[in-house]
């Protein structure tokens, strides 16, 4: 249905978690539940999914979508950095594949008044859950400059972050808050020299990526699941993230080679001491990219990077 967000590598998904009748899937980011409904489909009639979403509209649209699935999807509105409480929560000890596709979806970044885009002209927000206090209205208007001028420089590469930051100092000063996305395009527009603004994209789009990153914390939220998840997976389960960002793909690359090392005691040592157990194995060496299709069809999965990996059979580990 062409009026939902359009769901990235999908088939790959499908491919590597390989979903079968009676098992359980978790699915950290259901957004329009594109992905959600693709794993239902594969493991019909009776395997189940999780379903997390922390944005009360994305979890409306999925559940409706989903409606078909009845009971085979339990739907949860929380931050996946919490999966292990809410599993816990649940009863479910272990799972039998786990899936996160990052960022926001189309249908967050096209309605106004969620105010992430500088096109559609909202107030300034960017709360994936709007229940999180600090929107990016108080990122712009109340940071220190040293702190904002580093989000805008850490997570956006952005090089025009000092000049950027005195502009939006200039604005303060004189009393009027930045209230909306258009305002705030407007001042790293002019704060940025007009021979250096990019060919293709608004000379705010990295500005608007930092400041998303950081009102939603979504490199934190992302490294407390890559810790908290690999406990859950069942051995041969797989886990899938798709990430959109340098940072993020980054994390997970660390997170998944980390958990592939197993014991680092020096091999003189008659055993063990480290207690490092080796938790998965590495499945994409390098990351799975959209093909040129896809990216014709669907501009926005040109950044999408998938990276998977499988829980050791050899070592079995029960949650206590
Ligand atoms: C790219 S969309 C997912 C699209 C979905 N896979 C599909 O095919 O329709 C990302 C979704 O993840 C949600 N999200 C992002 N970070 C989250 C977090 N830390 N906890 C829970 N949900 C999160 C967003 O609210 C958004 O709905
Ligand atoms: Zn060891």
């Amino acid at each position: 249905m062409d009026h939902y967000h359009r769901t990235v590598l999908k088939q790959e998904v499908i491919n590597l978690l390989r979903p079968q009748p009676g098992m359980l899937y978790f699915d950290g980011t259901l957004g329009s539940g594109g992905h959600a409904q693709a794993i239902l489909n594969a493991s019909s009639p009776t395997g189940r999914l999780i379903g997390v979403d922390w944005d009360e509209e994305a979890l409306e649209i999925a559940k409706s979508r989903l409606k078909e699935f009845g009971q085979r999807v339990m739907f949860v509105q929380d931050n996946f950095k919490n999966v292990g409480r809410l599993l816990k929560d649940l009863a479910v000890v272990s799972l039998d594949g786990a899936l996160l596709d990052l960022g926001v979806s189309s249908e967050q970044l096209e309605k106004a008044d969620r105010g992430f885009s500088f096109l559609s002209g909202g107030k300034l927000d960017m709360r994936m859950d709007r229940r999180r206090e600090r929107s990016a209205y108080h990122l712009v208007n109340e940071l220190k400059a040293p702190e904002l001028e580093r989000i805008l420089w850490q997570y956006g590469e952005e090089k025009w972050a000092r000049k950027i930051v005195r502009a939006i100092r200039l604005r303060r000063t004189r009393g009027h808050p930045i209230t909306t996305t258009k305002d705030l395009a407007e001042i790293v527009a002019s704060a940025v020299p007009r021979a250096h603004h990019p060919k293709r994209v608004h000379p705010a789009t990295r500005c608007f990526q930092a400041l998303r990153i950081a009102v939603n914390d979504e490199l934190g939220n992302l490294e407390a699941f890559l810790q908290e998840i690999v406990k859950f997976l069942k051995p041969g389960a797989k886990i899938v993230i798709i990430s959109f960002h340098s940072l993020e793909d980054r994390i997970v690359k660390r997170s998944f080679k980390s958990w592939a090392g197993g014991c680092k005691c020096p091999p003189q040592l008659p055993r063990c001491i480290c207690g490092k157990k080796k938790m998965l194995e590495v499945l994409t060496r390098s990351p799975i990219i959209p093909s040129p299709e896809e990216i014709r069809e669907n501009l926005r999965s040109r950044s999408a990077k998938l990276r998977a990996a499988e829980r050791c059979i050899s070592y079995i580990e029960r949650q206590k």
